[in-house]
């Protein structure tokens, strides 16, 4: 890597708003940008951090129907807890945007067209499941039906959630729109395709040629894709949430999410660098100069769209810069199972600061230290409160504690003059420059956990150092000395306020306070000449205290009581409802009818109007069950009905009963009929 560069712009994976964040997103990619970003900025070097929420894509629109919302209510509520969460745990963006603002639509539309206008997409017509009572054409998550593979019913167009397997709406036997529960048929639709395989000689001269420092997990991936050859891949859909295509006869279409969010990059430093230009300057800067090092972090799920599409994208314009690394992590498990935002398989940020207010750096130094850099992690509570227990209490926070409660207990708190220095304070000393070095080294080649292993080592190195001299002793006997190693000591504390400030930043803080000196750079790193003598500290205060089992036990409990509640969402049944007697039950009249006709009821798109032949000259019974059934694959059936329920008018209509369904997990409806065929109006007991 040739280190020519002048700046560094950091992006971090914009996260989707459509659910709160979690520790794995927090391990794999926010956490080891803000330690870079940190890092850079400590030593003085010019740096734009991005991030923002990615706020398109269909399960936005999904969550938003299930819960009878727009899209754009979905990502105001997340995009808040989300910007709140990054907050909390000091990730230091410099800009926190979103892809609904108006200035990026307009950034990615503009890039849109100006691909366009250079001719860098081919168009092409393919048929697409089209749902003909809502008049829209159906993303693969919204087809339903019976998976090929393992019978399951109720199977996604993209995915069998019940076998795992990846499918094509094609596949999909008996397929629903879950949108209107209709059957849609094939349309022809046009869109735009980005061709990859042009792109792909010279990508595969920049990644596996030029870039074989790359971390393996991130090339490997790469050199997979590239050797099955690349396909023009298409960046627009048929969807009424996202970047409206700018081109005439678009109407209806959007560009692909994964086209436009990694635009919001760029549109997030134009938008922070037109609201600051003292401190940015121009954006052009960051994306069109080649003495920018640009360096995406993200998780092993986006690499494709970093390395190939994305890069690809920016080389079809031809003005921008190409990322100069993209150090992917692999993602964290949880207590040994994957994290699942569907299953509540999680430790969620908000909730981690409910039970652990003020400890965010106790969270940031576990999913640092065992940062699933080169291969899934785990997250263990237990692994949890021994780091904190066993090294930020028992390493750090002791060593911190016990030079500053010596100085103060000796010398008033204030620094010592020092006297010469021994032969063991030089080796000392020595070893604190080793240490800065490979420290510098895992950061600048993102080896996060061995940067902070380095840094805990200068920590360890000054516990020895106390150990050994034992300062406690020589005040009976030597002040002098005494003095030299407590000052030696406190500049290995002022040190260790530098070192760890990319990684606890809330601990450098209260570090810098209790020593009273805060204008420490990087450069100052590795010296003992950081407090004079004479310099007066602040009290001590505790940096970290000791996590009990009991808590520990809590959070186990919490997370065991979580796989119960889906162990029970297996089996869905319900709680019983309270006993009833006998009396009770036989008020009830359910009787048999037969569907002589059905119609949806006009403005309600939920209920049926059913007229049923009780034996008793008809009557009519409006039910929910629109969602599931056309009204004429009902005519004929036989249907169960509540008799004597009190008529009630719904809509202006008067419906005399109750039809009987049976609830399946997922909320749809299932008709009862009796197995026989029995006369209408008999009873059912
Ligand atoms: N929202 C995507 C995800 O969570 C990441 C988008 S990264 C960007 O997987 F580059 F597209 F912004
Ligand atoms: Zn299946």
């Amino acid at each position: 890597m040739t280190e020519n560069f002048k700046r560094t712009l950091i992006t971090s994976a914009l996260p989707y708003a459509n659910g709160p964040i979690h520790i794995g997103h927090l391990a794999g990619v926010y956490i080891p940008a803000d330690i870079y970003a940190r890092y850079l900025r400590l030593r003085g070097e010019e740096v734009l951090f991005i991030g923002g929420s990615d706020e398109h894509g269909v399960p936005i629109t999904i969550k938003a129907r299930k819960e009878g919302l727009t899209p754009q209510d979905i990502v105001n509520r997340y995009h808040k807890i989300i910007k709140k969460s990054f907050e909390e745990f000091g990730i230091t963006f410099d800009i926190y945007s979103r892809t609904s603002s108006e200035i990026h639509h307009r950034t990615a539309a503009d890039f849109f067209y100006k691909l366009y206008n250079k001719g860098e997409f081919i168009e092409k017509t393919s048929e697409q499941y089209y749902d003909e009572e809502s008049h829209q054409f159906l993303a693969d998550r919204y087809i339903t039906g019976k998976c090929p593979h393992c019978g399951n019913e109720n199977a996604y167009g993209d995915q069998c959630e019940a076998c795992g397997t990846s499918l094509s709406p094609l596949e999909l036997i008996n397929p629903k729109s879950s949108i209107s529960g209709s059957v849609p048929v094939m349309k022809e639709t046009r869109h735009w395709y980005l061709p990859l395989d042009r792109h792909e000689e010279w990508l595969r001269n920049w990644i596996l040629e030029k870039h074989k420092e790359w971390k393996p997990n991130v090339y490997g991936q790469c050199k997979s894709w590239l050797d099955m050859g690349l396909q023009p891949r298409a960046v627009s859909r048929d969807l009424d949430w996202g970047v409206p295509v700018p081109v005439k006869g678009a109407e209806g279409k959007v560009l692909y999410v994964w086209f436009d969010a990694p635009i919001g990059y760029i549109s997030n430093t134009i938008e922070i660098c037109k609201k600051q230009p003292e401190k940015y300057g121009d954006w052009t800067k960051w994306w069109k100069n080649s003495d920018t090092k640009l360096i995406h972090f993200i998780g092993k799920d986006n690499i494709v769209f970093h390395c190939i599409v994305f890069p690809a994208m920016l080389k079809a314009d031809g003005t921008y810069i190409l990322p100069e690394n993209v150090p992917a992590n692999e993602f964290l498990n949880l207590e040994g199972d994957k994290i699942s935002t569907s299953r509540n398989w999680a430790v969620w940020l908000h909730e981690y600061l409910e039970d652990f207010p003020g400890k965010q750096d106790i969270l940031r130094y576990v999913l640092t230290a065992n940062a699933p850099e080169t291969k899934d992690n785990d997250f263990t509570w237990k692994d949890f409160q021994a780091r904190n227990n066993n090294e930020l209490v028992a390493v750090l926070g002791n060593f911190v504690n016990r030079a500053m409660v010596l100085t103060h207990k000796y010398f008033e708190g204030k620094i010592p003059e020092r006297a010469e220095l021994s032969d063991y304070d030089i080796a000392v000393t020595k070893e604190f420059c080793d240490l800065k070095r490979n420290l510098e080294t895992n950061l600048s080649h993102f080896h996060f956990r061995d940067a902070l292993k380095e840094a805990m080592n200068m920590a360890r190195t000054g516990n020895k150092y106390l150990a050994d001299t034992e300062p406690w002793k020589l005040a009976k006997t030597d002040l002098q000395r005494t003095a030299t190693v407590l000052n030696i000591a406190m500049q290995i504390t002022t040190n260790l306020a530098i070192a760890f400030e990319p990684f606890l930043p809330f601990s450098s803080k209260k570090m810098k306070n209790i020593i009273n000196k805060q204008d420490l750079r990087w450069s100052d790193l590795g010296s003992i000449d950081l407090l004079n003598a004479g310099h007066t500290l602040n009290q001590p205060e505790l940096l970290f205290e000791k996590i009990e089992d009991e808590t520990i036990e809590h959070q186990i409990r919490k997370l065991l009581n979580t796989k119960k509640i889906n162990d029970t969402k297996i089996s869905t049944a319900k709680p019983i409802k309270e006993d009833i007697d006998f009396d009770a039950f036989s008020r009830l009249d359910i009787r048999v009818g037969k569907v002589i006709a059905c119609d949806k009821v006009p403005k309600a798109d939920k209920l049926l109007q059913l007229h049923i032949d009780d034996g008793l000259g008809g009557r009519t019974i409006l039910s929910g069950i629109a969602a599931y059934y056309r009204p004429e694959e009902l005519v004929g059936k036989n249907v169960c009905f509540v008799a004597n329920l009190a008529p009630r008018t719904i809509r202006g209509i008067v419906s005399e009963g109750m039809i009987l369904s049976a609830e399946k997990s997922d909320g749809r409806l299932a008709v009862i009929t009796p197995s026989l065929n029995v006369e209408p109006g008999s009873s059912v007991k």
